[in-house]
Formats: structure tokens, C-alpha cells, sequence
């Protein structure tokens, strides 16, 4: 599968303006602000295909992106924007929820952990919440060239602990330098539809 073929397809504000579930999924998942947008960027090779932000709270609605004949790329709003108010953070909540557990043909969440900070509760949510729900994910810990490669190793073990992971089961990535880039790429091959 070529990354690089493709397409924007729709924004959903709702679970009902979904496309129809004719490829596998792959949602990108994480806090605001903390890269899911640059990092599709950078996967599909396109500076500018997904709106990035320095603010939080830019991506406000599913945006799907359909990559050869094979697979749809699903960027999530973020969470854990104190900014935006307690109803439109419900909103995108419910979303995302809804999407989660009724999306037939969810094949993996990315989910997207900053590695320059200690790991936050509603991180270890999201895990525990895929998990109980026997939902494929993949953590990617993002933003690693904000530190030196011994920094990066030491937070990338206290977030392994904190999630009980080890290294073999997580990618250290960054959308500035491409660090992780071909592994993330091969892991998410691996869905799709041939
Ligand atoms: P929301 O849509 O608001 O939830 O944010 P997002 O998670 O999509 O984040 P986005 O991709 O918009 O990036 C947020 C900010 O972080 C932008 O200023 C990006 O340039 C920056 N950023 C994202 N990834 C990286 C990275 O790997 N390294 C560095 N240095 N900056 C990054
Ligand atoms: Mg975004």
C-alpha cells in the first residue's frame, strides 16, 4: 500500500455521514494539540492534506481520507481541551464514543501520546477503554524530536510502564524528522484491505 495515494473524502459531524464501511479504518486518537493531524501529514507524505494547528481544538470533526482502493485514514477531534465549552466538548465526546464502539470495520487506534510528558490519565483511559473493548490500537509517542535520543528513551519507558507495554508494542515518532515513520507505516499496512 502507497501512503502517498491519497484522497480527502468527507467531514462527519455525525455518525450517520459516515461512508459507508467498505474499507478498514484506521483512527488516529489523542489529546489536543498533541499531533494526530501532522502526523497523518506526514504518513501520507502531504504537507498541508490535514489542517494543523498551534492551537488545540482545530480538527472538530471525523475527516476521512481514503488511501488507494484499500483503506480509510480517520482523523478524531482531540480530548482533554479544557478551552472549548463543556457542550462542545460532549459533542465531540459522544462522537468519538459512538464511532469507537459502533464502527464495524474499526481495524486499529492510533493513539497518539506526546513522549515529552509524563503519561496523563486520559491516556491511560483510552488504552484501558480499547482494551476492554478488544479494539485493535497501536500508541505512537510523538514529538520525539523536541528531545535527545537518551531523553526519548527514558520517557518512552515510563510511558511503557505507565500503559504496561513494552517496547516491541509502540512506535517513537516524529512529524518533524520522520523518526518512525517506515515503522508506523509498515505496522499500519498490515490492515489493509488487499
Ligand atoms: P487538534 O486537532 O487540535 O486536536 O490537534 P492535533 O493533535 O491534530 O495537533 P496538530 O497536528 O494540529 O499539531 C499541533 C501542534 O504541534 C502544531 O503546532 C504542530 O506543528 C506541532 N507538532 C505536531 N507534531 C509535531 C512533532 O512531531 N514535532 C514537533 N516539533 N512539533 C509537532
Ligand atoms: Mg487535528
Amino acid at each position: 500500500i502507497d501512503f502517498r495515494k491519497v484522497q480527502f473524502l468527507l467531514s462527519a459531524h455525525a455518525i450517520g455521514q459516515l461512508p459507508a464501511p467498505v474499507y478498514p479504518d484506521i483512527a488516529f486518537a489523542g489529546r489536543s494539540n498533541v499531533g494526530k493531524s501532522s502526523l497523518l501529514n506526514r504518513l501520507v507524505d502531504r504537507s498541508n492534506l490535514v489542517k494543523t494547528s498551534s492551537k488545540p481544538g482545530k480538527t472538530q470533526s471525523l475527516n476521512y481520507f481514503l488511501v488507494e482502493e484499500s483503506l480509510y485514514l480517520v482523523d478524531l477531534p482531540g480530548y482533554g481541551y479544557a478551552q472549548v465549552s463543556q457542550q462542545t466538548r460532549q459533542s465531540w465526546q459522544g462522537l468519538i464514543t459512538e464511532y469507537v464502539t459502533t464502527r464495524s470495520t474499526l481495524a486499529c487506534v492510533v493513539v497518539i501520546i506526546d513522549l515529552r510528558h509524563e503519561l496523563k490519565q486520559l491516556d491511560r483511559e483510552l488504552v484501558d477503554w480499547l482494551r476492554y473493548l478488544d479494539t485493535p490500537y497501536l500508541p505512537v509517542y510523538t514529538k520525539a524530536d523536541k528531545l535527545s535520543r537518551n531523553q526519548q528513551m527514558k520517557n518512552a519507558a515510563a510511558l511503557d510502564a505507565g500503559l504496561t507495554l513494552t517496547a516491541d508494542d509502540r512506535i517513537i515518532f516524529s512529524s518533524s524528522t520522520g523518526q518512525g515513520l517506515d515503522s508506523l507505516r509498515s505496522r499500519l499496512s498490515g490492515f489493509a484491505r488487499s
